[in-house]
């Protein structure tokens, strides 16, 4: 029998109480499966570790992750330690050590999904976006001069290469092909005149060895306008670190809100190991109350399983939170429903027969 090694970050705020529902539906499955099982490890990082030990993760933490077939991760963040430590120093970490070049979120409206645009059906939104996930305005690159004087400078770069351009473009490329739909840029090269000029070109240059592809280029503003006015036109979408982590939460502002919204960090080389989470944070106004929804945590094990070669128990698992959703008895309060986080996970297990 295969068995997969699964490093379970669970971390911060909801982001416990959401993995407990998809280590639960993994665990269901391969039982049913009967031909693999996962083997989950877990490690308590996070902020709460930080505030105990002064770090967000062991100092080998990213050589004892590297052992694993995949990161299974919660959420990280809370109030109390600073947002640009515990996420650099976890998350992003993460991220840039494991070369998780693409960051893979889907933006479907499922059916029973509720969507604040009028008139929209599931097959007006159904893209997918190809985020670049580890340079760009994410670099970390820069330097902060004459701290607290008069004269303080700030200077955060954008780092954007030949090479990271070009591999996640391909990668992105390759997407729309294989489902056979349009490839958007979305950049910003009347403004930013280094950086997305140099974008724009490459998108240019990468798709000379796709002429099948129909492509399509849009300015990061404009492209916002149209996620709302016109969802329908949208296919595979690839953009910058930064424009990605925004569109996508308007993302999922339009497929569901935040509980439905996954996203899986992909190594495509498969050298390291990738990571799957929701892109939700921590939820801290919610946090401890065992209502946040987890359907975006069952969504991003799905993107796992599918990443193993499971496409069929993916497939099922987003048929059982449809089928959650339309049936409607078993929503999270952020749906309009007044069940809590398990009974939401029960739902969706009991519909994957
Ligand atoms: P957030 O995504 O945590 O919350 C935004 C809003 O969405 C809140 O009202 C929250 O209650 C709601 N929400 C989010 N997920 C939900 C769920 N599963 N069910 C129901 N409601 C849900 O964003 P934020 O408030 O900007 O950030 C909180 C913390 O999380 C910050 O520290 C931030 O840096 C961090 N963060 C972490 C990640 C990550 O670990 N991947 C992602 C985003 C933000
Ligand atoms: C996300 C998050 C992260 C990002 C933050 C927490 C660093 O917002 O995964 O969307 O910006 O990538
Ligand atoms: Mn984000």
């Amino acid at each position: 029998m295969k068995t997969y090694k699964i490093a379970v970050i669970a971390g911060d705020g909801i982001g416990p109480e959401v993995i407990a529902q998809g280590i639960k539906l993994l665990e269901h499955i391969s039982a049913l499966d009967g031909s693999f099982k996962f083997e989950f490890t877990h490690f308590p990082w996070g902020c709460n570790y930080y505030l105990e030990h002064g770090k967000m993760m062991d100092e080998d933490g990213i050589e004892k992750l590297s052992h694993f077939d995949a990161i299974y991760l919660g959420a990280v963040g809370m109030p109390g330690v600073p947002d640009h430590i515990s996420l650099r120093d976890l998350l992003l970490n993460i991220r840039h050590s494991f070369d998780q070049y693409v960051n893979l979120r889907p933006v479907k409206l499922l059916k029973g999904a509720p969507c604040p645009l009028k008139d929209a059906k599931p097959e007006d939104i159904d893209m997918i976006f190809v985020r670049e996930n580890t340079e760009g305005e994410y670099s970390g690159s820069g330097a902060w001069l004459y701290e607290d004087q008069p004269n303080e400078v700030v200077i955060q770069n954008g780092v954007f290469s030949r090479n990271g351009c070009e591999r996640v473009m391909r990668y992105a490329y390759d997407l729309a092909r294989e489902h056979k739909t349009s490839l958007t840029s979305i950049s910003k090269g009347n403004a930013l005149n280094y950086s997305m000029v140099f974008w724009d070109k490459m998108f240019k240059e990468v798709g000379k060895d796709y002429p099948d592809v129909e492509t399509h280029s849009y300015l990061v503003d404009a492209a916002s306008m149209y996620m709302v006015k016109d969802p329908a036109r949208y296919g595979v979408v690839v953009t910058s670190n930064l424009f990605g982590d925004i569109l996508t939460d308007l993302g999922a502002a339009i497929a569901g809100g935040m509980g439905l919204a996954a996203g899986a960090n992909i190594n495509p080389e498969r050298k390291y190991p990738s990571m799957f989470e929701p892109i939700h944070g921590s939820a801290p106004d919610i946090a401890g109350k065992g209502i946040a929804n987890p359907l975006a945590s069952h969504w991003s094990a799905a993107q796992m399983l599918e990443f193993f070669g499971y496409n069929n128990w993916s497939d099922k698992i987003i048929a059982a939170i449809e089928a959650v959703l339309t049936e409607g008895t078993h929503l999270t309060p952020d749906l309009g429903g007044g069940a809590s986080t398990d009974e939401v996970g029960q739902a969706v297990i009991d519909k994957i027969i």
